[in-house]
C-alpha cells in the first residue's frame, strides 16, 4: 500500500504566503486523491507492492501506463514539492548552492527572474524546478505530473503551478504566488541536501 506520508509542518506553517485553506484541500484532498488513486489502480498489476520510485520509473512515457504514472509521479511532485517550502524560507542561499548559482545561473537575482519567470510560463497546469543536470544547476519546467528524474535531472527545489496550489489564495495571479513563495518559501537546506 502507497500512504500519504506526513506534511512536515501544521497546515498553518506557510500563511500568509500560503493559506492554511489552501494547504489543508492541497494535502488532504489532492495529495491524498493521488495516493488513493494509485493504490486502486495497482491492484491485481506488477506494480503491487512496488516503490512508488520504480512504478514512476517503469511507466514513464507509455501511454498504457498513464494513469499509473500520472497518479505516482504526482504523490512524489507533492511530497517533493512539501519539502521544498518552509515558513521563514527563501533569501539567498549559501556555501556549494550559492557558488553553483554564480556560475551557472548567473547569480542570485538572475535565479530568481529565471526561475519565477520559467515557472510562471508553464502552460497549463505543472511544476517549475530547479535541477542539477550534467553536473550544472538548470531551471526546467513540466507539463502535469512530468517529474524530471525521468530525464536524468536531480531535483533540488519545486513549486506547484497547478491552479489548486495557488488559485484560493491569489486566484489568476499566478506570478504573485511563485514570487512571494521564491521570496518567502523556499527551503534552501532541503536544497542543499539534495545537491549533496
Ligand atoms: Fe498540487
Amino acid at each position: 500500500m502507497f500512504t500519504l506520508p506526513p506534511l512536515p509542518y501544521a497546515d498553518t506553517a506557510l500563511a500568509p504566503v500560503i493559506s492554511a485553506n489552501t494547504l489543508g484541500i492541497h494535502y488532504g484532498k489532492h495529495h491524498k486523491t493521488y495516493v488513493d488513486n494509485l493504490n486502486n489502480l495497482v491492484k491485481g498489476t506488477e506494480f503491487e507492492g512496488a516503490t512508488l520510485d520504480k512504478v514512476i520509473a517503469d511507466t514513464a512515457g507509455k501511454a498504457d501506463k498513464a494513469a499509473l504514472f500520472n497518479n505516482a509521479a504526482q504523490i512524489w511532485n507533492h511530497t517533493f514539492y512539501w519539502s521544498s517550502l518552509r515558513g521563514n524560507g527563501g533569501g539567498k542561499p549559501t556555501g556549494k548552492l550559492a557558488a553553483m548559482i554564480d556560475s551557472d545561473l548567473g547569480g542570485y537575482d538572475n535565479f530568481k527572474k529565471e526561475f519565477a519567470a520559467t515557472t510562471v510560463s508553464q502552460f497549463g497546469s505543472g511544476w517549475g524546478w530547479l535541477v542539477v543536470d550534467g553536473g550544472k544547476l538548470k531551471i526546467v519546467k513540466t507539463g502535469n505530473a512530468e517529474v524530471p528524474t525521468t530525464k536524468g535531472q536531480k531535483p533540488l527545489l519545486t513549486i506547484d503551478v497547478w491552479e489548486h496550489a495557488y488559485y484560493l489564495d491569489y486566484q489568476n495571479r499566478r506570478a504573485d504566488y511563485v514570487n512571494a513563495v521564491i521570496d518567502k518559501l523556499l527551503n534552501w537546506e532541503f536544497a542543499a541536501a539534495n545537491l549533496g
